[in-house]
């Protein structure tokens, strides 16, 4: 069933920006409404141009609140949602946690609860094409070591405040479908990069803390592996599993490109040296610092991915190289997004997160 009428939760972030865009250029996308409340992750910057779309409709709003939720449903009469909208980031989960229980799990289950009674109130037809779509992540499976995949009946291992959030969300998803029948399916995505991404995460952070000539922070040795896709490869997907996925049925969306974080960040120098300002060769491989490491920092991940590609008709299309290529000529080319997002609460969150190291 090909969505026309879409909800995106989390709508303002990396991944939801490129879903939003993605939705826009299908001419069957009638109208899309992204609900965000619009933490230090939202920006709209990230969606100028797809705010001219008249098909396009922003309402700041939280997941956790239920009149707000109840409220859309009832005046967008979404017939998918793409539930995107959570707190991403490691490293936060470990300094805040609390924030991750609040969004990922008790929002999630807000969301659930508004959608399973709005879903039962639709005529039969409509009910039975709609669909719930949660995004999540490979990190709920736990670590690997060097060998092996996650399959799509691996256990959840959780380790992470935020792993354990997403899991807990993917739980409720599941109760949901189990308990009132609500259609849904569940995509785990793999590390994303790509434009527009918050600059706490590995790649942004490191383009950043680059071209200010500042310290790239490596933890431990570096040597942790972790599977990148690029950003419109992973809305692709999600585009293509709230089409033609089964409810109930989960899918792998992982980009099959393994590396290590420190191979990454010396790619990313090579990228900055030849397309960046002019500095002289090594200026800034010079600057890799090895920190202390993150507590119980996941070695692998990696997922068999083939299953899902045959499924959804999907493949991932951007080689690592150039992906990364396109993203740090993206983070040079807009210096007005990278300044809005240099605030004083990401400042903050710097000098917070760098005090454990
Ligand atoms: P992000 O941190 O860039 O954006 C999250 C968005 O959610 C922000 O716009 C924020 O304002 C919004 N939000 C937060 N709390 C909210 C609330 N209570 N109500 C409404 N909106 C709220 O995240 P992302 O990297 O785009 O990730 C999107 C989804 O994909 C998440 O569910 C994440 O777990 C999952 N995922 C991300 C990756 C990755 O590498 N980025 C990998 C796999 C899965
Ligand atoms: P991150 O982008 O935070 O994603 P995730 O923890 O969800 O995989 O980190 C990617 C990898 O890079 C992870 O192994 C931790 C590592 N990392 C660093 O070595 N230094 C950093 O400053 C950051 C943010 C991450």
């Amino acid at each position: 069933m090909v969505p026309s009428r879409i909800l995106v939760t989390g709508g303002a972030g990396f991944i939801g920006s490129t879903v939003i865009a993605t939705l826009l250029k299908k001419p069957s996308t009638q109208a899309v409404l992204n609900f965000d409340a619009l933490t230090y992750a939202g920006n709209l910057l990230s969606l100028q141009e797809e705010a001219k779309d008249p098909r396009y409709t922003f309402q700041r709003a939280s997941v956790q609140n239920l009149e707000e939720v109840q409220r859309a449903l009832e005046d967008f009469q979404p017939d998918c949602i793409l539930h995107l909208a959570a707190e991403t980031h490691v490293d936060r989960s470990l300094n805040h946690p609390q924030t991750f229980l609040e969004t990922n799990v008790l929002g999630t289950g807000i969301l659930l609860q508004a959608t399973s009674t709005y879903w039962e109130s639709l005529p039969l037809e409509k009910a039975d094409t709609f669909r719930f779509l949660h995004v999540s992540t490979d990190e709920v499976f736990g670590s690997l070591g060097d060998s092996g995949q996650f399959h799509q009946d691996s256990p959840y291992a959780p380790t992470s405040p935020y792993s354990a959030s997403k899991s807990a969300a993917d739980h409720l998803v599941r109760s949901w479908e189990k308990s009132f029948g609500l259609p849904c399916i569940i995509t785990h995505g793999s590390n994303c990069y790509g434009p527009k991404q918050f600059p706490e995460k590995l790649i942004p952070l490191m383009i950043l803390q680059a071209l200010n000539g500042d310290s790239l922070p490596v933890y431990g040795d570096g040597q942790q592996i972790r599977d990148w896709i690029h950003v419109q490869d992973q809305a692709d997907a999600i585009y293509q599993a709230a089409c033609l996925g089964k409810p109930g049925g989960t899918y792998f969306t992982g980009g099959g490109q393994e590396q290590t974080n420190l191979l990454v960040v010396e790619t990313l120098c090579r990228t900055l040296e030849e397309i960046g300002p002019f500095v002289e060769s090594g200026f800034y491989k010079k600057n890799i610092k090895f920190v202390q490491d993150r507590p119980g920092h996941d070695y692998r991940y990696s997922m068999d991915c083939r299953k899902t590609q045959l499924d959804l008709d999907w493949k991932p299309h951007y080689a690592f190289a150039d992906g990364l290529r396109e993203t740090v000529r993206w983070y040079l080319n807009n210096p007005a997004w990278v300044k809005s997002i240099q605030t004083g609460e990401y400042r903050q969150w710097m000098d917070e997160n760098y005090g454990w190291r």
